[in-house]
């Protein structure tokens, strides 16, 4: 298991880009990935809101966030508030990548 960081970006639409890294940090929480240990190491998975991912034209689709999940680098578009749960636990608990979701970028 590796430490995550997650950038949402809340250039053009503050509201859901907070709504979506505040979610994304409950699930965190709840799903007991917040800090844990592995492997017999620490792990952290870490969530920041940002001002641009260069992702502008998803940014202006739809109603949801465009977020970047280091260290594999895979860009997601229109993340909602209610895809925080499977986010984490199918990308930073499993991971699976959320097929739907998925920016070729
Ligand atoms: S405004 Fe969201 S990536 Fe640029």
């Amino acid at each position: 298991m590796i430490d995550h960081h997650i950038f949402v970006c809340t250039n053009q639409k503050s509201e859901v880009g907070d709504e979506v890294a505040k979610a994304i940090k409950k699930e965190l929480k709840l799903q007991g990935l917040k800090t844990f240990v592995a492997g017999g190491q620490k792990a952290h998975n870490r969530v920041q809101t940002c001002n641009c991912l260069d992702l502008c034209k998803q940014c202006k689709k739809g109603p949801g966030a465009a977020i970047v999940v280091y260290p594999e680098g895979i860009f997601y578009g229109n993340v909602r508030p209610k895809d925080a749960e499977r986010l984490v636990h199918e990308h930073l608990g499993k991971g699976r990548l959320l097929n739907d979701l998925l920016l070729d970028n």
